[in-house]
């Protein structure tokens, strides 16, 4: 049976209209206990408002009985089994192991695999003894200072998001770069800011063929040949993270320098395995350690918890309900912190990747909405950006607001000001300002009738818009490591309601391989007629205008 038939999703649907009839305002004047009521902690750290959603009670029991009724908690169990949760592309889904602590058992095609994440960990944790230790040195024996990843996806976001979040926790004295774009400009910046002798090159890629990954590889390993001048020494300087050994070997880079995980984890889900690789260099293992550790605990957090006080459960629920029953379509991630300004970009892969499929487990045209348009910026830069839209645009937004109680910067007063506006932020969006008290300003501030009657419109804020505010005590490793685990899983339980693959991503493959053909077509002079007229113009333009 389909969402759509489920009878928890209809009587869902029946509510509908009542329920919409209830204002925010309306829902806290009638309840004075709503946010202990709809909020819901995680350890003694972190606790989830979900007070402001437009939801009640009853809502929440019809949602978690469609989570019953959809089999929600096999599909959990299967995330720490072995699965094939990824069929479309014949893998099973585990990267929940790469957090299990050594010990533990994650059963896949008959072997426990959690021993093989801990052999690979413990390569990684001695790779960065030597690095840290000075005991790994370039190839003029300077030892090393930058670590430049060159990946794109999930080989670049998830690292790329942590090392920035967790940036004042960088005590290791390595700066950590990122290069992933067909941009050479991204690669030459990088290259214009660190040493040869004294740098680090990581190679992430999952398959070891992305274009873009390979492209900017190829060109580092002849700038640092330049540098060196010898083919024998620029082993010091590179050093790979991949399931594709062979593609490694052939690049030039020894097995013994090759970090390695497996096909049952996905790109965009792989920041846990040795892709995290960076992370453990500029933080130092013992923090990569914490981040995993965070993860495990919302695992078990998901594993254990009844769907009533499950976070990721709730979260995915309520996309179903605003998305599927309310028509919100859109969600928004706020992160009141500057150290999370990646924080965005990563969840757009996580998700939109994930959840953006229109074709169902049994291979069937789907007929609902499925992954939302996901958006975002820190806090207060957003405010100033497109928070017009959220407070008064004509359609609602629902979004999450994300802060800390302590910063780890000493800046109080900053502080406490940026949580303020946080918090004015999601009081605005459901209260709003209504006609009267905009009335009752203008006239104060002595305006005729008329002038009130004129303006009031335009400043009325209906309210009424619905927020998520996830409030943690402070930007640890530990508590980042939560905090993604409990999106990943939002996501996969989301996938699950909507009856899709979220572990393949067939979409990106079409333009990668129009890509391909139309490099030779920008590459040869003769004129190009081979494609649709725009695609033929654009080529005539960029050949007219290269030179
Ligand atoms: O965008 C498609 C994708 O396959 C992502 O899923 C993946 O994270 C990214 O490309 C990079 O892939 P790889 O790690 O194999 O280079």
């Amino acid at each position: 049976m389909g969402l759509l038939e489920q009878p928890a999703f209809l009587a869902l649907q029946k509510m509908k209209a009542r329920e919409r009839a209830l204002s925010l305002s309306g829902r806290f004047a009638g309840d004075a206990n709503r946010f202990s009521a709809f909020c819901v902690p995680f350890g003694q750290q972190m606790q989830i408002d979900f007070s402001r959603q437009h939801w009640s009670s009853e809502v929440k029991a019809q949602l978690c009985a469609l989570a019953r009724d959809m089999d929600v908690n096999s599909a959990i169990n299967g995330l720490f089994a072995d699965n094939q949760f990824n069929h479309t592309e014949g893998r099973a889904v585990l990267h929940t192991a790469l957090r299990m602590p050594a010990g533990e058992s994650v059963t896949f095609q008959g072997s426990n695999v959690v021993p093989l994440v801990h052999k690979v960990l413990a390569r990684v944790k001695a790779f960065c003894q030597q690095v840290h230790s000075g005991k790994w040195l370039g190839f003029s024996g300077k030892t090393i200072r930058d670590v430049v990843n060159i990946g794109i996806g999930g080989s670049d976001l998830g690292p790329a998001m942590v090392t920035e979040a967790l940036a004042c926790y960088q005590k290791q004295g390595i700066r950590a770069h990122f290069v992933s774009n067909m941009d050479g400009a991204q690669l030459a910046q990088v290259l214009n800011k660190v040493d040869a002798e004294r740098t680090l090159f990581i190679v992430s890629s999952k398959t070891f063929t992305t274009d873009e990954t390979m492209t900017n590889a190829h060109a580092a390993r002849e700038w640092l040949l330049a540098a060196c001048g010898d083919e024998a020494q620029i082993s010091k300087h590179f050093v790979a993270v991949s399931t594709n050994a062979k593609a490694v070997q052939a690049f030039g880079i020894d097995a013994a320098q090759m970090f390695e995980f497996w096909d049952w984890v996905g790109g965009r889900f792989s920041l846990w395995s040795a892709i995290g690789l960076p992370i453990a260099l500029t933080l130092g293992f013992a923090r990569f350690e914490q981040l995993l550790a965070g993860a495990h605990a919302m695992d078990m957090h998901l594993r254990d918890t009844p769907f009533e006080q499950n976070i990721p459960v709730l979260m995915a629920l309520l996309s179903v309900w605003n998305i599927n029953v309310l028509g919100l379509n859109s969600e928004g991630v706020f992160p009141y912190c500057q150290d999370l300004k990646r924080f965005p970009a990563f969840l757009q892969q996580l998700n939109m990747e994930s959840n953006g499929k229109g074709v169902n487990n049994q291979g069937e045209k789907v007929s609902y909405n499925t992954g939302p348009v996901i958006f975002g910026e820190v806090g207060t830069n957003g405010q100033h950006a497109f928070f017009q839209l959220l407070h008064q645009g004509s359609q609602a937004v629902p979004g999450d607001f994300i802060g800390f109680a302590r910063s780890s910067y000493d800046y109080p007063v900053h502080h406490r000001k940026l949580l303020a506006n946080m918090l004015a932020q999601a009081e605005a969006m459901a209260f709003g300002k209504s006609y009267a008290q905009v009335a009752a300003e203008l006239t104060a501030e002595g305006k005729t009738e008329a002038e009130v009657a004129k303006l009031a419109p335009y400043k009325v804020m209906e309210g009424n818009r619905p927020s998520t505010t996830i409030l943690c005590d402070e930007l640890t490793p530990y508590n980042l490591g939560a905090l993604i685990a409990m999106y990943e899983h939002k996501t996969f339980v989301q996938g699950v309601l909507w009856n899709i693959n979220s572990f393949d991503q067939w979409g990106v493959e079409l333009g990668k391989k129009l890509a391909a053909t139309l490099i030779d077509d920008l590459a040869d002079e003769t004129e190009t007629t081979a494609h649709d007229s725009a695609t033929n113009g654009l080529i005539a333009l960029v050949k007219e205008w290269k030179s």
